[in-house]
């Protein structure tokens, strides 16, 4: 599998919308508090895949787009696949990839918050080198403000490749 990474443009934004959209179903519902599912709709994710688009870094497998990472500060706040994508591989390249965006940004140590029941994303995380610090209250941004999800911290020194 060869995988090519950079930046996102905003031509990438519909294709980052959709992963996005589709993965976060995937991962949250039933897993966290119905306010978040009530303000995480379609539009959201568009709006938000262009907001942070100076963030995002994609992952390009046989000339599409296979996923993203977006990293602001020391935080990797997102870290999609696509369905098809999932189990290949390339999950772990974006993720590398980001760690490396956070030692770039001048911090030593990355982090994210996951929730409790997206057991494979933990279970990726954990094989990544990730440690879970136990839960504590996400606030998840929205645009009617911050949303508290119950979630857990996970930490990883982090150093050059
Ligand atoms: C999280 C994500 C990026 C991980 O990428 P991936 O390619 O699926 O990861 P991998 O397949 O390499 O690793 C997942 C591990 O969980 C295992 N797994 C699969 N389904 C599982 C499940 N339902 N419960 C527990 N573990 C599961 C896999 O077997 C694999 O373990 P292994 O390495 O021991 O075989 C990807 O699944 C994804 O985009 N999910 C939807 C969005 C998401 O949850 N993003 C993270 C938000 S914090």
């Amino acid at each position: 599998m060869s995988v090519t990474l950079r930046p996102a443009t905003s031509a990438d934004v519909p294709a980052v919308a959709q992963i996005w959209r589709d993965g976060w179903r995937d991962a949250h519902l039933g897993n966290v508090p119905d306010g978040l599912v009530e303000v995480r709709t379609d539009e959201s994710f568009g709006t938000r895949a262009a907001e942070q688009v100076g963030e995002t870094v994609v992952a390009i497998v046989g000339g599409v787009l296979a996923g993203f990472v977006m990293v602001i500060a020391d935080e990797v706040e997102q870290v999609y696949v696509s369905a098809g994508h999932r189990g290949t591989g390339v999950a772990a390249v974006l993720l590398a990839t980001a760690e490396q965006v956070v030692l770039r940004n001048g911090h030593k140590q990355a982090w994210l918050a996951v929730v409790e029941g997206n057991a494979r994303a933990r279970k990726f995380y954990e094989r990544q080198g990730w440690a879970d610090e136990g839960p504590f209250d996400h606030h998840a941004p929205s645009t009617d403000g911050l949303i508290l999800v119950p979630a857990h911290r996970y930490v990883k020194v982090v150093s050059n490749a």
